[in-house]
């Protein structure tokens, strides 16, 4: 076997997490997901997967700390074996392949680690297998896999519209910094969006009704093509984020607490529990994930944007 054929028996691919920065929730659609508007940035806490040939389908997963493994399916139900399968099916792929994930983005937390597991396993089986999907052929793959899906094989800053799943870049200049507190037990998904359903089916003056279609506030477009981190503060909104402290009640006061020890603005990360605090610069980052660690909450460090789905030596 050739030295060439050696390296080939092995990819490693690395995905990036992401926040909305803006997330506006429509009306139920008739495929059961709500119409989105929302702006993505991919952020420097990534998903590994390395990819190797195997008679069958099977996964392996690693983390450590607040990413918290344990939760994560190891059979069929895990989102990169289903994103293995589903190209193996697409292509005629007639073999099976072995998946070794390590995580760095927190499990369940909002934050797109699955998604980016999914991404990061079609990438990484098109090149093992060398079955030479184009980029719109692993994008059609990718949204059929999960709405934040096809995000995380494009990664930078970008707007998704319709499940989120249709996306376009966003002009963003320069670099944000952001302090991520994780939570213990992750919140799912559909429950958050059925919350919110369920509080705006109530007649309240603090939820916004359902906007139709929604769009994403032009003074996020603007504040991100500033690169203006004090510009974008005010600008970050997640419709989702009521639904979210309305389960759990006390991420409003984790909110409350970064932004008093100096956080430009917090918010609920996607469907949450992770809570997004953007920073003045670097240093002001390390600062806060310092005074956050020191009163006991599990605080990353990360910067976005960074670079979408790709494979890496
Ligand atoms: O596509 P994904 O599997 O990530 O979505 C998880 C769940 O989140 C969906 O089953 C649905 O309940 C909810 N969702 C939604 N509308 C969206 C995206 C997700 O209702 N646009």
């Amino acid at each position: 076997m050739s030295s060439g054929a050696l390296l080939d028996d092995r990819v490693r691919v690395r995905a990036p997490g992401k926040i909305n920065l803006f997330l506006g929730v429509g009306a139920v659609m008739d495929d059961g997901y709500h119409e989105l508007a929302t702006a993505f940035q991919a952020v420097s806490l990534y998903e590994d997967v390395v990819a190797e040939h195997a008679d069958g389908f099977t996964v392996e997963v690693h983390g450590s700390g607040p990413i918290g493994v344990a939760d994560v399916p190891t059979d069929d139900r895990n989102l990169a074996v289903r994103a293995a399968r589903m190209l193996a099916r697409q292509t005629g792929y007639r073999g099976g392949v072995h998946l070794r994930i390590d995580k760095g983005v927190p499990v369940a937390g909002g934050m797109g680690g699955g998604s980016a597991d999914a991404a990061a396993a079609l990438v990484a089986c098109d090149a093992l297998w060398e079955t030479a999907q184009t980029p719109a052929q692993l994008h059609r793959l990718a949204a059929r896999l999960g709405a934040d899906v096809p995000f995380s094989l494009m990664g930078g800053t970008a707007i998704g519209t319709g499940r989120g799943d249709e996306v376009s870049p966003a002009l963003a200049r320069g670099r944000f910094d952001w302090v991520l507190v994780t939570s213990g037990a992750g919140l799912s998904t559909p429950s958050v969006y059925a919350e919110l359903d369920r509080l705006r089916a109530e007649p309240r003056l603090d939820i916004a009704p359902v906007e139709a279609p929604p769009t994403v506030d032009v003074e996020t477009l603007h504040a991100l093509r500033s690169g203006d981190a004090d510009r974008l503060a005010p600008a970050l909104a997640n419709d989702l984020q009521a639904a979210a402290l309305s389960l759990r009640p006390d991420l409003g006061d984790v909110i409350a607490f970064g932004v008093a020890s100096g956080a430009l603005a917090g918010l609920v990360s996607g469907s949450g529990p992770t809570v997004a605090f953007l920073c003045d610069g670097a240093g002001a980052a390390l600062e806060l994930q310092v005074t956050l660690s020191a009163a006991g909450m599990s605080a990353l460090h990360a910067h976005g944007p960074v670079p979408g789905a790709r494979i890496v030596g």
